[in-house]
């Protein structure tokens, strides 16, 4: 290879470590930086400080080989790289629906002052639209090198349980700059994926920023939709999943992103729709986005109906039931508990008296440390014994396999929610369950 092999990776976190891991394995020299040395210290030796299916045999074998390395010092990744990826983090502010900008605002402050030599700075972090221009001007007036220092934002669109995948074979590379040295590099550094035809787009700054924010708005939306369709056939004595089958035949619609259920959780789409809704008001367009509000309503109103089709179910209040509840993550194939919709409706329904006991293949270690009123079991028998209600609230592979015979031995009453729509109800009715889902009869 030639070109610019020197990347640095800023923020080692769920995007950071997969990015820089994954440069590494196309063959960059990478040098991670985290201004946490703990997650520093187990990166460098190899361990992941959470789940993500493939990503730590490539973090291991690109450590062995000597292409990936870790560290906390701005002035090494400053000697270091020719181009510097920022992929810190951007969660919702405390007080607000903005976003918190506290560590990209950091990284720049960081790392502008040592940047000596002419140098690109592309950013990755999902920000509010303007982010990148203040960056851009900030770093060049901080930096001995001035307007040597070059500025581009490429955002990133990978799903966690798939991190690797999407971000070696993305469906499309986005570089919003109007510097050509930056196009150049972004080229360079994507050579591999433009080779097997993989759309490369380059846009302004502002664009950019926006692409990301758009996608993650559209695919809340789509859930939304579809979870407003749950809501009008359980009202109407219709069955939404056979609704959404016949939707996605239509390939102007399509199938994915059309699940009913329990709705979207995450460390990305509830934060960014509601940083895009503030954006939108301060920019004066904010009735531009005011449907994303009826999005984030929708979302938190499956939430309020899985309880009640529970609480249906076991026939009156929660206080002094037993309930089990299988998932914990916001999704499956991850750890990630961030605004997850089965921790919120498990914690809710123990708030109401109830004695939860939740399983999850992966997530129960971050649980435990978040919702300690919760009670955890090791397997998903364990979390149904004695429970008089069974709520199924993340699509885990485990769960859709789950026997009914073997479950029903363990249950006080067999009564279950499906809050993803995962199981077959005709199966489960006729091994003597009482099945209830999210808009179906
Ligand atoms: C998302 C985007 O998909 C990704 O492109 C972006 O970079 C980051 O945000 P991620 O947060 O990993 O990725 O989760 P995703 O797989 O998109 O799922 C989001 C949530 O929607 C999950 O809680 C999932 O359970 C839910 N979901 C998804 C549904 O409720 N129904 C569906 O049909 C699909």
């Amino acid at each position: 290879r030639t070109g610019p092999s020197r990347i640095s990776v800023i923020g080692t976190g769920y995007l950071g470590a997969t990015h820089a891991a994954c440069m590494a394995e196309l063959g960059f020299d990478v040098l991670g930086l985290d201004v946490d040395q703990a997650k520093i210290d187990a990166l460098s030796s190899g361990q992941l400080p959470f789940y993500e299916p493939g990503l730590e045999e490539v973090l291991t074998r690109n450590l062995a080989n000597g292409r990936l390395r870790f560290t906390t010092s701005y002035d090494e990744v400053a000697e270091f790289a020719d181009v510097h990826f920022i992929c810190v983090g951007t969660p919702q502010r405390g007080d607000s629906n903005a976003a918190d900008l506290t560590y990209v605002e950091s990284a720049v402050e960081s790392l502008g002052p040592r940047l000596a030599r002419p140098t690109v700075v592309i950013g990755k972090s999902t920000v509010p639209v303007g982010t990148a221009a203040c960056s851009a001007a900030r770093l060049q007036t901080l930096a001995p090198a001035g307007d040597g220092v070059e500025v581009g934002w490429s955002p990133e669109f990978l799903r966690e349980g798939f991190g690797v995948e999407d971000t070696l074979r993305p469906n499309r590379i986005v570089i919003g700059t109007d510097s050509p040295r930056v196009e150049a590099a972004m080229r360079e550094i994507s050579a591999a994926q433009i080779e097997q035809n993989i759309p490369f787009l380059v846009t302004d700054l502002q664009t950019a920023e926006l692409v990301k924010v758009a996608a993650n708005a559209f695919l809340a939306t789509k859930i939304s939709f579809i979870n407003a369709m749950a809501e009008v056939s359980e009202a109407a004595g219709a069955d939404v999943m056979q609704l959404a089958q016949a939707l996605s035949y239509d390939d102007r619609i399509g199938g994915k992103f059309l699940g009913p259920g329990l709705g979207f959780g995450g460390g990305c789409l509830p934060k960014d729709i509601r940083a895009f809704m503030a954006r939108a008001d301060e920019l004066g367009v904010e009735p531009a986005l005011s449907f994303l509000r009826e999005v984030d309503a929708i979302n938190q109103r499956r939430r309020a109906r899985t309880i009640d089709i529970a609480r249906t179910l076991i026939g009156g209040g929660f206080a002094g039931r037993t309930v089990g509840v299988l998932g914990a993550s916001f999704k499956p194939n991850s750890d990630d508990i961030r605004d997850s919709p089965a921790l919120d409706v498990a914690s809710t329904i123990s708030s109401l008296g109830a004695t939860v006991t939740v399983y999850d293949p992966e997530a129960l270690d971050n649980a435990r440390q978040v919702h300690p009123e919760l009670n955890y079991a090791h397997s998903m028998l364990e979390a149904v014994r004695d429970a008089e209600v069974v709520l199924l609230l993340t699509d885990w592979a485990e769960f859709r396999d789950a026997d009914p015979d073997e479950l029903a031995k363990m249950v006080a009453e067999p009564h279950i929610v499906d809050g993803r729509n995962a199981l077959d109800p005709t199966h489960w009715r006729a091994r003597g369950w009482t099945y209830r889902a999210l808009g179906r009869p």
